[in-house]
């Protein structure tokens, strides 16, 4: 059962879980990375917008475009969206 746990929290089974629609709740340990990812990838070449003050369908064109603009590989990329999902109140488990 330990292993498992392990096995589960291992990165590539966080990203599945981050990935699949109704598992999105980040563990404090991803929303500490997510956190610093974002703070020090996404402020690099402007301020750091508010999430808040965009749509769902804004924020995710913009995140689109600036997955390109970061360089971010994918996990660490989902690992900001679904960050940024839930500073604007809106986890990926309720986003449509
Ligand atoms: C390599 C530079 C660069 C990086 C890194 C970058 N951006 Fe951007 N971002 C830009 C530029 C340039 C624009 C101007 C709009 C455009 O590209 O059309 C922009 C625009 C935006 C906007 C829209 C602002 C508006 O006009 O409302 C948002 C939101 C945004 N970025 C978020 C992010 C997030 C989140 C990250 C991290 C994943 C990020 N950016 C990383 C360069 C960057």
């Amino acid at each position: 059962m330990r292993l498992l746990v392990v096995v589960f929290v291992s990165s590539s089974a966080a990203l599945l879980a981050i990935l699949s629609s109704n598992a999105a709740e980040l563990s404090p340990q991803q929303t500490k990375d997510a956190r610093k990812i974002y703070l020090v990838k996404c402020a690099k070449c402007h301020e750091l917008y508010d999430p808040k003050a965009y749509s769902n369908a804004e924020w995710d064109k913009w995140m689109v475009k600036m997955k390109k603009k970061s360089k971010l590989k994918d996990e660490p990329f989902e690992l900001v969206k679904e960050y940024t999902a839930t500073l604007r109140g809106n986890s990926a488990s309720v986003q449509k």
